[in-house]
């Protein structure tokens, strides 16, 4: 591959830098286009546009391959231990046993919300929605910790990520016993990470409350597969707040909320309530996939499709076997996880999926698995956000660590109206 891409345009000519990744992705650097051109280029959706150089996470969406940080996903199945997932995404290498205990620690110290926003509960009414609370709570931590806001040196970093990664737990289960008019219950010391979390969701007072080994683990490669995944929509969202030199908390503040959205994160509430409507009788399995189709519907076949997987997601493959293992282990039947799989076969033979190379996705039987651990549908999209925030944090940092960052500010393409004058009130028409 030469060094150079040659840009012609008019009587303009210009050599473009060619940069090649790890894996041998090409990119044409425009970094100084329009310095050189007055040009600049457009992609609306940035989709064929790379917005910095990333060691985190690697995907390859012909193949059907992710690894964090070199590791392919396939192998943090056997035994999920989301914790050390988490620090091998925001310190770049896996952790010795030293290390992992460390983290382990201060994510127990750091468990509990102040008092004051436990308060701030009452006031939310019951049916409130829990990526809406989730986003303002953390958010509201830097009011709770302005120690840590300005500084960005490695402790105070590693103090924001061990509150953050921690505290997610609490604050989403807290929203959800607010929403049962159940009490709520503190964090447990003693318990590991997920079970906690469990804990706090279900415990009932003065009742000993169990996590089976199974659903712990499950828990855990759900987070796992969910933790981090290059620049979607939320992590480019992170960047984009944290460049403009914003604190990690108001960052992955906005992450919440973008991942909030049905075409992204919320899709993983969509593909149950679709499922249901196909179990309720609504419509078939069939009716689904053709309705997708059907462009003058606004029908999607949720947890279907991928902007850079053109192949079977692989976290999507994880976690179908893992539906089938829990829901056995757990002698549990679903008819949704039946519902999914002939949604599945159906439109893998479809010419409209096998033709725009549509797959499901994480979204597609996340939900599934889910509803095996009594996680209410509500806060399917809270536990993404659980599962992405050490993804966020990682991206963050090393966002903060670039020494070429710059405060992201894309150009644009005007075509409004060319200069006019401004018309008093009594000079207007009508
Ligand atoms: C996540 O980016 C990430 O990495 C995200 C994520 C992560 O871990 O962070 O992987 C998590 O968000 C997964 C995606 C969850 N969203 C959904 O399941 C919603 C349903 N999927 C679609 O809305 C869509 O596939 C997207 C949003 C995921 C991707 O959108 P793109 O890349 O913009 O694709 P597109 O809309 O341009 O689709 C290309 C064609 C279009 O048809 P034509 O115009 O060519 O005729 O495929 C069609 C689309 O209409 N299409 C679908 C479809 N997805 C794409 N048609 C029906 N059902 C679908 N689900």
């Amino acid at each position: 591959m030469s060094k150079n891409a040659v840009l012609v345009v008019g009587d303009k000519k210009v050599e473009l830098p060619i940069l090649e990744g790890t894996e041998g992705e090409v990119a044409v650097d425009i970094s100084r286009l329009r310095q050189q051109t007055g040009l600049i280029t457009y992609d609306p959706s940035l989709g064929n546009t790379g917005i910095c150089k990333s060691e985190i996470t690697f995907i390859d969406g012909e193949k059907g391959i992710l690894r964090y940080r070199g590791i392919p996903i396939e192998d943090f199945t056997d035994k999920p231990n989301f914790v050390e997932v988490a620090w091998l995404l925001i310190f770049g290498r896996l952790p010795n046993k030293s290390e992992l205990a460390e983290f382990s620690a201060l994510l127990t110290d750091n468990e509990l919300l102040h008092e004051g926003l436990r308060h701030q509960y009452q006031h939310i009414p019951v049916d409130a929605p829990p990526m809406a609370i989730l986003s303002a709570t953390l958010s509201n931590l830097a009011c709770f910790h302005q120690q840590l806001l300005a500084r960005q040196d490695p402790e105070s970093l590693a103090g924001a990520a061990a509150r953050l990664i921690s505290k997610v737990r609490t604050i989403a289960a807290f929203s959800y016993r607010r929403s049962q008019g159940l009490p709520f219950i503190y964090p447990d010391p003693g318990m590991r990470y997920c079970a906690n979390y469990l804990h706090m969701m279900f415990s009932i007072p003065h009742r000993q409350y169990l996590v089976s080994p199974e659903v712990e683990d499950a828990l855990n490669l759900v987070f796992i597969l969910h933790a981090d995944h290059e620049q979607n929509c939320s992590t480019t969202t992170v960047r984009a707040v944290g460049s403009a030199g914003a604190n990690l908390f108001a960052s992955c503040a906005a992450g919440v909320s973008a991942l909030w959205g049905p075409l992204h994160g919320g899709a993983n509430v969509e593909v149950v309530q679709m499922l249901e409507r196909i179990h309720g009788g609504g419509m078939s399995a069939a009716d689904c996939v053709q309705a997708a189709q059907d462009k003058n519907h606004p029908f999607r076949l949720f947890g279907f499709g991928h902007r850079v997987y053109k192949n079977y997601d692989p976290r999507a493959k994880i976690l179908k076997e893992a539906c089938d293992r829990v829901l056995t282990t757990l002698e549990y039947s679903d008819p949704l996880l039946d519902i999914a799989r002939r949604l599945e076969e159906l439109a893998l033979k479809d010419p409209y999926f096998i033709e725009r190379k549509l797959y499901p996705n994480v979204d597609f039987y996340s939900g599934v698995l889910l509803r095996a651990m009594r996680i209410p549908t509500n806060m399917f999209t809270v536990c993404f956000a659980i599962g992405r925030l050490p993804g966020w944090i990682a991206q963050w940092k090393e966002l903060h660590e670039d020494p070429q960052r710059r405060i992201l500010r894309p150009r644009q393409i005007y075509t409004g109206r060319a200069e006019t004058r401004y018309v008093r009130m009594a000079d207007r028409q009508g």
